[in-house]
C-alpha cells in the first residue's frame, strides 16, 4: 500500500483490500464492525471489521499524527488530506453515536474525460460541443450538484478545455483538480494551527490574491462561502469565462445558494443589489445530479437570463437528461440527454465566430414532444 508508511498501513490492514481496490472510489466506517464501500456509484456493506473500536481509534490516531495533525477528546473530529491526495474525516464518539466514523474519498490519479463522460451517457456529444463552445465564448459556468454529484470532475474536463494562450488560477480548499492547461497556477488554502502559531488562508484571501496576479480566468472548485462575493465580483469585472461549483440541486437554486452565500460576509451591499450581481455574472449552470440508480449525469445545462420583474432567477433549459426506461436486469436508467428547444441569447456569437454549431442541434426531438402529449 503505497498510500500509508508500514506502521499505518499494519494499523489499517482490517481495510487494506478495499484501500488496494481500484474499484472502490470510497470507505466508510460507522464503528468498528460496520464498514461499508461505494463501487461504481452503488453503496455496498462488506465483511471487514476492525477487532477493536480501540484497534481503529489506533489507526486514526496514526493517521493524524502523519499529517501533524491530533485527533483525541479535544479535538474529536479531523478532516486531512493523505499523502497521496485521499480526504478523510473522521469523528470520534461521544459525538458519533456509532463508534468512531470515517469516511475515506480515494484519490483516483486517472481522472475521468470529456469522453469518459460521453461514453457513461452523463453528457451528450452534441451537449459537450457546446459545453466546449461556451468556454471558447469565455461564458462564466457555474457546476452544481449535491455531494459527489461528479461537480468536481465535471469542473476539471470544462477547465482542461480552456484555450491554451489563457492564464489559469486555481483555488481550492483540497488540491484536488488537475486541470490540463498550459498556464495554471494552483492555489489551496491553509487550515489554522493555533497550536503552532499557524494562521489560516481562506479561498477567499487566495481569490484576492489571484485577482492580482494577472489571470484571464479563475477557478474555485468550491464556493461554500463569502468567497463567493469575490468569484460574482471577478465575473463581473472582465475575468470572462470563470468557473467554479457549487452545493446546488437545480440551476435557479444555484443562483440563490451563491445569493445567500455573498450575504454571509461583512458586507454593506444591500440583497437586492446582490440579487443582480449574481444574476449578471452567470451565464451558464450545469447541473450534476447522482441518480437513483447511482448513475451520475448532466441533468441540465441551462442558460442564467437575468431577473422577472418579481425579482425572481430566470433559467432556460438548452439541454436536459430525460429518463426513458429502466433496464429490467441491472436497474439502472435508460435514457438520454436531449436539446429542450431553446436557442441561447448568444447564438449570435456562435454563428459571428464561425463555430461549428448549427441552430438545428437545439431542436428539441419529436419523441419527446410525443412522449410529453401522453404524459399530459
Ligand atoms: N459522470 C460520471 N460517471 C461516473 N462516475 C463519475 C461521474 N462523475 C464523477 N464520477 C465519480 O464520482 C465520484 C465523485 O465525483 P466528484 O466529481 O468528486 O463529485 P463532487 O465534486 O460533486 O463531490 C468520483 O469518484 C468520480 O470519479
Ligand atoms: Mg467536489
Amino acid at each position: 500500500m503505497s498510500v500509508f508508511n508500514d506502521a499505518i498501513a499494519s494499523l489499517l490492514s482490517p481495510i487494506k483490500d478495499l484501500l488496494d481496490d481500484e474499484g472502490v472510489s470510497e470507505v466508510m466506517i460507522n464503528g468498528a464492525h460496520e464498514i461499508f464501500v461505494e463501487k461504481k456509484g452503488l453503496v455496498y456493506k462488506t465483511d471487514n471489521q476492525f477487532p477493536t473500536e480501540d484497534a481503529l481509534i489506533s489507526a486514526m490516531r496514526a493517521i493524524a499524527q502523519s499529517v501533524g495533525r491530533v485527533i483525541d477528546n479535544d479535538n474529536p473530529r479531523l478532516d486531512a488530506r493523505l499523502p497521496d491526495g485521499s480526504r478523510i474525516h473522521v469523528v470520534l464518539p461521544p459525538m458519533a453515536k456509532n463508534g468512531t466514523t470515517v469516511a475515506i474519498r480515494k484519490f483516483t490519479k486517472e481522472k475521468l474525460t470529456l469522453n469518459d463522460l460521453i461514453a457513461f451517457g452523463s453528457l451528450s456529444k452534441s451537449a459537450a460541443r457546446f459545453l466546449d463552445i461556451c468556454i471558447h465564448l469565455g461564458k462564466n459556468i457555474i457546476v452544481s450538484g449535491g455531494t459527489g454529484s461528479g461537480k468536481t470532475t465535471m469542473l476539471n474536463v470544462l477547465g482542461s478545455r480552456i484555450p491554451k494562450t489563457q492564464r489559469l488560477l486555481i483555488i481550492e480548499d483540497a488540491a484536488e483538480l488537475q486541470v490540463k492547461a498550459e498556464h495554471v497556477v494552483n492555489f489551496e488554502t491553509r487550515k489554522a494551527d493555533p497550536t503552532r502559531g499557524v494562521e489560516e488562508v481562506t479561498i477567499r484571501e487566495l481569490v484576492i490574491s489571484a485577482m492580482r496576479l494577472r489571470p484571464d480566468r479563475i477557478i474555485v472548485g468550491e464556493v461554500r462561502g463569502e468567497e463567493a462575493l469575490d468569484l460574482i465580483q471577478v465575473m463581473n469585472t472582465g475575468h470572462d469565462g470563470s468557473m467554479g461549483t457549487v452545493h446546488a440541486n437545480n440551476p435557479v437554486d444555484a443562483c440563490t445558494r451563491l445569493e445567500t452565500l455573498c450575504l454571509m460576509g461583512d458586507i454593506k451591499i444591500p440583497p437586492d443589489a446582490i440579487r443582480k450581481m449574481v444574476a449578471s455574472a452567470m451565464q451558464i449552470i450545469v447541473q450534476c445530479s447522482r441518480y437513483h440508480d447511482g448513475g451520475r449525469r448532466t441533468s441540465h445545462i441551462s442558460e442564467i437570463l437575468g431577473i422577472d420583474k418579481n425579482g425572481n432567477y430566470i433559467s432556460r433549459d438548452i439541454f436536459k437528461w430525460v429518463q426513458t426506461g429502466k433496464d429490467p436486469e441491472t436497474g439502472k436508467y435508460i435514457g438520454e440527454m436531449i436539446p429542450c428547444g431553446y436557442v441561447p441569447t448568444f447564438f449570435e456569437d456562435i454563428v459571428v465566430n464561425k463555430l461549428p454549431f448549427p441552430k438545428s442541434q437545439f431542436i428539441c426531438p419529436e419523441w419527446y414532444n410525443d412522449l410529453k402529449k401522453q404524459a399530459a
